[in-house]
């Protein structure tokens, strides 16, 4: 099977029953995911699919043939930490950590949808994915602060306006 992983392309032959976080973790050594209850339900192991979030535990990898994959590891790195990555440090949003993948997985398939999201639309966002430590304040602060980051870098992405052409010299 063949599909793209990180903005880059993958091929591997794999057993029917291997899942996608199988083939994340245990082929591409892609340990961002993680394996929580492996049933869907923690939120753990997500993943963008596509740019939507997604349980990579209980997708057939076979499933996702010629999809395009992004794991934590292609958001950003230590060095150049995805806006929503830098606002969980920046609110210190883990204890044990194991949830954050998730958590951030999903709140930047959030906030593509919604930039400026609410603590409601956070909630309702973040509802599925289980934090065992209960740092969802810190968490719910992040989504907010994430939601600032990213405003601010799109605007210095966009182009500065072309200065106005200076005005002719007025002639007698
Ligand atoms: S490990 Fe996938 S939802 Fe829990
Ligand atoms: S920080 Fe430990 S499970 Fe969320």
């Amino acid at each position: 099977m063949r599909l793209t992983v990180n903005g880059g392309p993958v091929e591997r032959e794999l057993p029917r029953e291997a899942t996608l976080l199988h083939l994340l973790r245990n082929d591409l050594q892609l340990n961002g995911p993680k394996y929580g209850c492996g049933l869907g339900q923690c939120g753990a192991c997500m993943v963008l699919i596509d740019g939507v979030a997604a349980r990579a535990c209980v997708i057939p990898a076979r499933g996702v043939e010629g999809r395009s994959i992004t794991t934590l590891e292609g958001l950003g790195d230590a060095a150049r930490p995805h806006p929503v990555q830098q606002a969980f440090i920046d609110c210190q949003a883990a204890q044990c950590g194991y949830c954050l993948n998730g958590m951030i997985v999903a709140t930047v398939a959030l906030l593509a949808r919604t930039p400026a999201p609410s603590d409601d639309d956070a909630r309702a966002a973040l509802s599925h994915n289980l934090c065992r430590c209960g740092t969802h304040v810190e968490i719910l602060a992040a989504v907010q602060r994430a939601a600032v980051l990213m405003a601010a870098a799109r605007l210095a992405s966009v182009p500065p306006s072309p200065s106005p052409s200076p005005a002719p010299a007025a002639t007698a």
